[in-house]
C-alpha cells in the first residue's frame, strides 16, 4: 500500500515542454549532440551586479524578509517601472504596488488563487503558457481558450475573447510579449482588454515577464498598467528571470493597484513566509543599476531572431511568423504531427552527428488537435549554433518526408 493521492494530483498535466527530456537523453546516449530550442533558459550570463552583489554578500543569519518582499526591492521595482514610463499618463507605480514574489510562477499562483474559487475559470488566447494550465489545475480552477491564429501572428481578437466569456470566468490571462508566440499587445488591443475587464467585472492578468524583449526599438512593450479606467481590475506579473537573465534566482513580482486583491495575495504569501532574501539583494542591485547590459542582451536576441527568421523562411513549406518580442516563435511545419517528428528527430536521426529538440506546439493548446502541425522554438543559443540546429530542422523533415 502507497498513501492516498488526490485526484487532482493523479490527473496534474505534465509540462509539455519536458516531455521529450528522455529522448534527448537517448540521442546524447548514441552520441549525437542535441542544439535545445525547446525550453526557455537563456544562455547570456546573469547581469554583472547582480553577480557582483552575490560575491559580496555577507551577513550573519540569512533571515526571512517580509513576506511582501523587503522595502527597498519594493521600492526599486516601482522606480524602475517609472523610470521605464510603464504607467504612462497615470499615477507613478508605487513599492505599496510591487509585492515580490517566488519568480514570477508564484506571483500567477497568488493572484489565480486571489480571483477565482475551485471551479471558477480563468480565460487563455491560445496558444498559452502552459504552466498557466499547470497552476489553475492546482487551485481547481478552469482553463477556457480562444483561438489565435499562425497566419495573422497570433494576434488577439477581444470580440473573440467576449463573446467565449462563460460566467465561471473571473480572469483573463495574457503573456506579452507571449510565451510561446513571441507576439506582442499592441496598446489599442490592451485598452480594448481593460475595457472589457471593466465591462465584464474581470481581472486582466497579463504577464510581462519579457517586457523588454521587443524588438521594434521601443525598449519596452506596452503595459497593461498604463491603461487608464483599468487600474482596479489588472494585474501585472512580472520576473527577473529572462530581464536579468537569472532564472535560478527566484524572484518576480505581482504588481497591482487594486489594493483589495494585493492585500488578498499577501495574506497567501504569508503562507511561504518570506521570498528568498539573498536573492533579493541580488536583484535589488540590478534593479538600481543602469540596464545597460539587459538592452545589449535584447541586440544579441534581435539578431538571433532574424537570422533564424531567414533561415526557417528559406526551409519549404514552413510558416513561422516574425515574432516582435520575447525569444520564441511558433512554426508550422509541413508534416501532420509534430510530436512524431520531434521524436523522429531524437530517436532515429542526425546530421553530420548532430540533432534538434524542439518543442511540440500541441502541448500548448487547449483545443484538442490545435496546432498539431506546429512547434515552438526558443533562439536562446548562439547563431552559429542556431544555424547548425535550422540544418539539422531542414534535412530532419527531408528524411522525414523520404523515410
Ligand atoms: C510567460 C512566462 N510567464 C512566467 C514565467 C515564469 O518565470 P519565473 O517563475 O522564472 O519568474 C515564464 C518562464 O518561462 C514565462 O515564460
Amino acid at each position: 500500500m502507497t498513501a492516498p493521492l488526490s485526484q487532482r494530483g493523479r490527473l496534474a498535466p505534465a509540462s509539455p515542454i519536458r516531455r521529450l527530456a528522455s529522448l534527448a537523453d537517448g540521442a546524447r546516449a548514441r552520441g549525437v549532440h542535441v542544439h535545445h530550442l525547446n525550453i526557455g533558459q537563456p544562455d547570456l550570463p546573469t547581469v554583472s551586479a547582480m553577480r557582483q552583489a552575490y560575491r559580496s554578500y555577507d551577513c550573519a543569519t540569512v533571515a526571512y524578509s517580509p513576506s511582501q518582499g523587503t522595502a527597498e526591492l519594493r521600492a526599486a521595482w516601482a522606480d524602475a517601472y517609472n523610470g521605464q514610463g510603464l504607467p504612462g499618463a497615470l499615477a507613478p507605480i508605487t513599492a505599496d504596488d510591487v509585492l515580490i514574489t517566488v519568480g514570477g510562477s508564484e506571483a500567477l499562483q497568488l493572484v489565480f488563487a486571489a480571483a477565482c474559487d475551485v471551479g471558477d475559470a480563468i480565460m487563455v488566447a491560445e496558444p498559452y503558457y502552459t504552466n498557466y494550465r499547470g497552476v489553475a489545475h492546482l487551485l481547481g480552477i478552469e482553463v477556457v481558450s480562444v483561438a489565435t491564429a499562425v497566419t495573422d501572428g497570433f494576434a488577439i481578437d477581444v470580440a473573440a475573447m467576449e463573446a467565449a466569456l462563460t460566467p465561471a470566468v473571473r480572469a483573463i490571462v495574457l503573456s506579452s510579449p507571449g510565451n510561446p508566440t513571441g507576439a506582442v499587445i499592441d496598446r489599442p488591443t490592451l485598452e480594448a482588454l481593460g475595457a472589457l475587464a471593466v465591462r465584464r467585472d474581470l481581472l486582466l492578468v497579463l504577464d510581462e515577464v519579457y517586457r523588454e524583449f521587443v524588438y521594434d526599438g521601443s525598449g519596452v512593450a506596452p503595459s497593461a498598467l498604463a491603461i487608464a479606467g483599468a487600474e482596479q481590475h489588472v494585474a501585472v506579473i512580472d520576473s527577473v528571470s529572462k530581464r536579468f537573465s537569472a532564472c535560478g534566482a527566484r524572484v518576480g513580482a505581482l504588481v497591482t493597484r487594486n489594493r483589495a486583491l494585493f492585500d488578498v495575495c499577501v495574506r497567501f504569501a504569508q503562507a511561504r513566509l518570506s521570498p528568498p532574501t539573498v536573492d533579493q539583494a541580488a536583484v535589488l542591485a540590478a534593479l538600481q543599476a543602469p540596464f545597460d547590459e539587459v538592452y545589449a542582451s535584447i541586440a544579441v536576441y534581435k539578431r538571433r531572431r532574424d537570422v533564424l527568421i531567414a533561415a526557417l523562411r528559406e526551409i519549404p513549406g514552413v510558416v513561422a511568423p516574425c515574432p516582435a518580442g520575447a525569444f520564441y516563435l511558433i512554426a508550422d511545419l509541413p508534416v501532420a504531427d509534430a510530436d512524431a517528428f520531434c521524436r523522429f528527430l531524437l530517436e532515429r536521426f542526425d546530421h553530420h552527428g548532430e540533432t534538434v529538440m524542439l518543442a511540440p506546439a500541441e502541448g500548448f493548446y487547449r483545443t484538442p488537435g490545435a496546432g498539431r502541425s506546429q512547434v515552438r522554438i526558443a533562439y536562446v543559443l548562439e547563431e552559429a549554433a542556431l544555424l547548425r540546429a535550422v540544418d539539422c530542422l531542414r534535412e530532419g523533415l527531408r528524411a522525414y518526408a523520404g523515410g
